[in-house]
């Protein structure tokens, strides 16, 4: 869909008016998995693909939401921006408004919003960030009210804790507010500090392979995943004083490791402790321009979401296994919060038709289900559009 048939369409649901339209993206993280909610790194890129969003400020003292592809529509009254709606999508922009409202800034003015998205929801690529974060950018600006991007993404989180009651780290929403074209953000997720990495990549692709089942985010195995970090650092806490698992070197994980009663307990701290030393080796990978090591860690990080995180299931790990089949392919591993969605794969270039029709066709036959396969562009972070 173009802007202008987006506009279009706004104009046949709210009628004419002084139209602005934004836009965020969704993401797909490189490496660095389930390590952001424990103080660790993360390195996700914002794709070329997300949610936009139309506005036109109004004197009512309401704030309509609609969608072109979300079907649900409701109108709130702006002191009444603090409660969710039932189960609907517009609970994340609602949890959105929400967050300015505890700040105490308050809506003088109604809105009329419209929303439009191109990234496939429920596929791990991180639609809802995408969803809040447009909507925080938008807020931020017709509202003049000034709130730095990063305070924005730390809101459009809350959100999602608030309204989408999943306990998730900061990786999305700070990638969707601060990505920048052709770089992946390496993100300190403790300190929010960042370092923004250009992605060269020379004859190689990253293509994203989605399984077509739906991750299930929101099933609470996400959320129990993070208590089971907690539990990791209690268990830890008697040998080295840390408050998180990012605080751990691995060498230092060594020692303690076998003290950790707990078996699953210990699997979930091993996994997270070597994906965070995988993600600054990974990147320092990358920076050397040496992609095959780059890949050796996608694969172990892999491995480990597989083994020792539990979070692949048979679709991803049948998607990786017939990726890993085929000449060409560089790493290849699972990207989000697991439980379905999608994975992320280097691939040289001669080889990508190659990997999109065999590997389409092998996982189709071992799962029953049609996969579907994007080239990544990687994109800029949230932005006004017009
Ligand atoms: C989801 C969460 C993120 C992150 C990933 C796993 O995408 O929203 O915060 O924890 O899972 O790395």
């Amino acid at each position: 869909m173009t802007i202008q048939q987006l506009k279009a369409k706004f104009i046949e649901k709210y009628g004419e008016g002084d139209i602005h339209g934004y836009f965020s993206p969704g993401r797909v993280n490189l490496i660095g998995e389930h390590t952001d909610y424990n103080g660790g790194f993360v390195f996700p890129c914002a794709l070329s693909f997300g949610i936009y969003c139309l506005v036109r400020m109004t004197d009512r003292k309401t704030v309509r939401f609609a969608s072109e592809n979300l079907g649900f529509e409701a109108e709130v009254g702006i002191e009444e921006l603090s409660k969710p709606i039932g189960k609907e999508w517009v609970n994340y922009p609602i949890g959105v408004f929400a967050q300015f409202l505890k700040k105490g800034l308050a809506f003088e003015k109604g809105a009329d919003l419209f929303f439009y998205g191109d990234v496939p929801t429920g596929a791990g690529l991180s639609s809802s960030a995408a969803l809040e974060v447009a909507t925080a950018v938008l807020i931020n600006e017709e509202y003049g009210f000034g709130l730095d991007r990063i305070e924005l993404a730390l809101m459009a989180q809350k959100a999602e804790h608030e309204f989408a009651l999943v306990n998730c780290g900061i990786m999305d929403q700070f990638v969707s507010a601060m990505g920048k074209k052709d770089h992946a953000v390496f993100l300190n997720c403790d300190t929010l500090s960042y370092d923004l990495v250009p992605v060269i990549l020379d004859g190689v692709k990253i293509v994203i392979s989605n399984t077509n089942s739906p991750h299930k985010l929101d099933s609470g195995k996400y959320n129990e995943r993070v208590a089971e970090c907690q539990a990791a650092v209690k268990a830890i806490q008697p040998f080295q004083s840390i408050s998180a698992l990012g605080e751990i070197s691995w060498a230092d994980f060594l020692k303690v490791e076998a003290k950790i009663e707990d078996s699953t307990v210990r699997r979930r701290a091993r996994h997270v402790v070597s994906e965070i030393q995988r993600t600054t080796d990974a990147v320092t990978a990358l920076k050397a321009g040496d992609l095959e090591k780059f890949g050796v860690l996608m694969n172990g990080s892999h491995d480990s979401l597989r083994d020792d995180y539990e979070v692949t299931g048979l679709e991803l790990d049948t998607m990786v296994e017939e990726g890993r089949k085929i000449t060409g392919v560089i790493g290849t591993r699972m990207t989000g919060g697991g439980f379905g969605g999608c994975t992320v794969s280097l691939v040289k270039d001669e080889a990508v038709d190659i990997f999109v029709s065999q590997v389409g066709a092998n996982y189709e036959k071992r799962t029953g289900l049609k996969p579907l396969f994007y080239v990544a562009e990687i994109g800029d972070g949230g932005k006004r559009l017009f």
